[in-house]
């Protein structure tokens, strides 16, 4: 393979290590669900709200969960509720401090600085029975929340900072993969004969700290992000020892041809901040672009399947709704796999057409089939089928690809902001799907989905219009497709190129 081009060992390492933090994130949005009931029921104890009866009947906390189901004091379920909300609202408020954490003192740094959060959280939820479950399990879900804002913006930053142009997708897309096995991770281990217990779920809840001493080991072994040190630092021979140690022995100069430039368009105007971000017409369109489909991301309904995906099943008409919900774990493990192999081939903006097209069309299906079912069996096999080809749509395009586009829509000035913007977006949004998810369900019943299929639509007709392709262009250029305001995005990757040559051609003459 031509030099700079391959996949070193270091590389490979270096978004292991990063990715650490993704898997991470998707343990901890994935393990609050299975063990509801048992501790819901240890909750109870230690506020001593939980009927003395349902102990007596059967002690055996995971086999009475759903007897002791109508027996749940509000007490329990406001604090239940608020250890599962409580997550977001950490998001939410520390998503926000992307940019600062990871300008601070670096990427590398910042990643092994917020560590820190996560093990406490870990130990707090591991530790709970030691004083009041309840509030050792919300303080610990808070700051484990808190931390996961700052891995999801840090994660993809370093990784689109450190790829090399020709797998920043694949890499990229890697970030969602972690997610996602994680999220496998938590259902498999949550169910009740194995962690997800009355002796063994405070173990089970602490090993989302896990993965992050394992990435403080690694994290010292992994290069500083080359962009960060030459464009934000003006260390140059720094990072010249960086990109060899990412990219082998190769002749860097066009790396830091393209950086210089970028460094003296960054210098010419000051630091971007959010706000700076927000006001400047200059970014109006990739933020636009950015925001929107962190938007459809979360809006296309996807956490209504996983949050409540046990509820649908068995709305469906299905007898073991945790095992379904684990094969849409493992669909969405293996479609974010697909996705890996394809985004730098098809292009970001194919797939998440393709994908937000798709999850439209099912989310219609899902509808008949929960609408149709009592009048024929056979439709509960169309919902099932339509659940689990809405969340292999997702991955294919709209589930990995808003996560990493952020980093290449912008360039390095203006990055961080807007990570840390669209990072904010994203959870505020998963935030309030999943907090009305529920009550819109009572609403519409069978036609809840309808409601996503009309959402899609509108952001499947956004990306035709909006979205241009990123891939295999550098941040230079794309920063240049935006600003010399292309009106509409081109129907193909071609096109946009011939439209991208014309632009340099303009530039250099
Ligand atoms: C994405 C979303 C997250 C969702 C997950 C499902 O990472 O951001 O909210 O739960 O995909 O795979």
């Amino acid at each position: 393979m031509e030099p700079g081009k391959e996949l070193t060992a270091t590389l490979a390492l270096a978004v292991f290590t990063a990715v650490l933090g993704s898997l991470q994130y998707g343990y901890s949005l994935g393990v609050i669900n299975a063990p509801q009931r048992v501790i819901e029921r240890h909750y109870g104890r230690s506020l001593g709200v939980w009927p003395q009866e349902a102990d007596r009947m059967s002690p055996n906390a995971s086999r009475t969960a759903d007897t002791a189901q109508e027996q749940v004091h509000p007490t329990v379920i406001m604090y239940w509720s608020l250890s599962v909300a409580i997550f977001s609202v950490g998001g939410v408020l520390s998503s926000f401090l992307v940019g600062f954490v990871g300008d601070f003192r670096g990427r590398v740094k910042g990643m092994l600085a917020i560590n820190v959060l996560a093990v406490v959280a870990g130990l707090l939820m591991g530790l709970c029975k030691m004083w009041k479950p309840h509030l050792m399990v919300i303080a610990g879900r808070a700051i484990m929340g808190f931390y996961c804002g700052l891995t999801s913006g840090l994660v993809p930053m370093y990784i689109g900072e450190i790829a090399p142009k020709a797998y920043r997708g694949a890499l990229g897309t890697l970030h969602q993969l972690a997610i996602v096995v994680g999220i496998l991770i938590s259902q498999v281990i949550g169910l009740d004969f194995i962690l997800g217990n009355d002796a063994m779920w405070p173990l089970l809840l602490a090993l989302s700290g896990a993965p992050a001493v394992l990435q403080s080991l690694l994290l010292p072994l992994c290069p500083e992000s080359p962009r960060y040190l030459y464009i934000l630092l003006g260390k140059e021979c720094e990072a010249q020892e960086s990109l060899y140690r990412l990219k082998g022995a190769y002749d860097a100069s066009a790396d830091l041809d393209e950086m210089r430039r970028e460094k003296e368009e960054a210098d010419k105007v000051p630091r971007v901040s959010i706000s700076s971000l927000i006001c400047s017409s200059a970014y109006r369109r990739p933020l636009f672009v950015a925001l929107a489909m962190h938007l459809s991301q979360q809006l296309s309904g996807i956490n209504a399947i996983f949050y409540y995906s046990t509820a649908i099943f068995s709305q469906a008409g299905v007898s073991q709704p945790v095992y379904a919900t684990i094969g849409v774990g493992a669909i969405n493990t293996v479609f974010t796999l697909v996705s890996v192999a394809l985004v730098d081939r098809a292009g970001r903006r194919t797939l998440t057409l393709a994908g937000l097209g798709g999850m439209c069309f099912c989310a219609v299906a899902m509808t008949i089939g929960l609408k149709l079912q009592s009048s024929y069996d056979w439709m509960s096999y169309v919902s099932m089928s339509a659940i689990f080809l809405f969340v292999a749509f997702f991955e294919i395009g709209p589930g990995p690809i808003p996560w990493f586009i952020v980093a290449e829509l912008f360039s390095q000035g203006p990055r961080p902001a807007a990570i840390a913007l669209a990072g904010c977006c994203n959870w505020t949004s998963n935030f309030i799907v999943g907090m009305t998810f529920s009550y819109i369900q009572n609403w519409l019943g069978a036609y809840v989905f309808v409601l996503f299929a009309g959402l899609l639509f509108g952001f499947t007709a956004f990306t035709y219009l909006r979205v241009p392709e990123t891939k295999g262009k550098s941040f230079e250029e794309i920063a240049e497709l935006f600003r010399k305001g292309v009106k509409k995005a081109p129907a193909n990757g071609k096109s946009d190129d011939v439209e991208l040559q014309r632009l340099k051609t303009a530039t250099h003459a």
